[in-house]
């Protein structure tokens, strides 16, 4: 374990990870970081390299296709990053990171949803990442159809268009939502996992407990 804590937020399109993302980067200012600094990043992102890679990743010009390999391989680069500038020195530092989805993320839209061969996922993310794995890991578990109807109103009411990870079938987001459960099982402990139907304020009363819970004595 690092000096440092590391919070990640998975789960499908829509299921609210950023916005409990949000909600406890302010639970944890309202408190000082409880003497800790608190950084925030996401994937892909978090970096100047990074967010050029989300851009790619997120909003390929039309027509042109993305392989399931090499968005594997995009995805890794921008956690390379992410991992040796941002996380690794924060965590060293004694800070508490957030990251608004991690390896995870690869483990299961590449590895279940995509289905590339799980053990080529792992190595890659191996080499991405190295040994670093979050503290604690929050899955918001959402039915497909839900999810992606937040998801949607949301972009509309943005002014926004579906980005090119939001565009799949339905039963895409079906194996995401089953592959996160299943992973969650395998991981059980660093995963919690949300019930993300309730109501925005429950969630995050539920998460800042859990924490509390699994991270004693360093917050209050
Ligand atoms: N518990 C909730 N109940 C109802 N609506 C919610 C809840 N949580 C989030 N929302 C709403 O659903 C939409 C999607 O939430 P959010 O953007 O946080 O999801 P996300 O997981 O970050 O999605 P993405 O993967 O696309 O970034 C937002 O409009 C948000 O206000
Ligand atoms: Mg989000």
């Amino acid at each position: 374990m690092t000096p440092g804590v590391f919070i990640t937020f998975e789960g499908s399109e829509g299921c609210g990870k950023t916005t409990q993302l949000e909600r406890l980067a302010r639970r944890l200012a309202a408190i000082g970081g409880a003497g800790r600094p608190v950084l925030r990043l996401r994937e892909p992102g978090g970096t100047p390299l990074g967010e050029e890679v989300r851009r790619l990743l997120k909003h390929t010009a039309p027509g042109w296709s993305v392989v399931p390999e090499a968005e594997l391989l995009l995805f890794a680069a921008s956690r390379a990053q992410l991992v040796r500038e941002a996380v690794a020195p924060a965590l060293a530092a004694g800070q508490v990171v957030l990251c608004d989805r991690f390896l995870d993320s690869t483990t299961v839209y590449q590895g279940v949803a995509r289905r590339l061969e799980p053990v080529s996922v792992a190595a890659i993310n191996a080499f991405a990442a190295g040994p670093l794995r979050p503290d604690v890991t929050f899955l918001l578990d959402l039915p497909a159809e839900l999810a992606m109807a937040r998801a949607r109103r949301r972009d509309q009411s943005a002014g926004g268009t579906p980005d090119r990870m939001e565009q799949e079938p339905m039963a895409f987001y079906e194996q995401v939502r089953a592959g996160y459960l299943r992973l969650a099982e395998t991981c059980a402990e660093r995963f919690v996992t949300v019930d993300a139907r309730l109501p925005i304020d429950d969630i995050e009363a539920l998460i800042w407990t859990q924490l509390t819970a699994r991270c004693h004595g360093l917050f209050p």
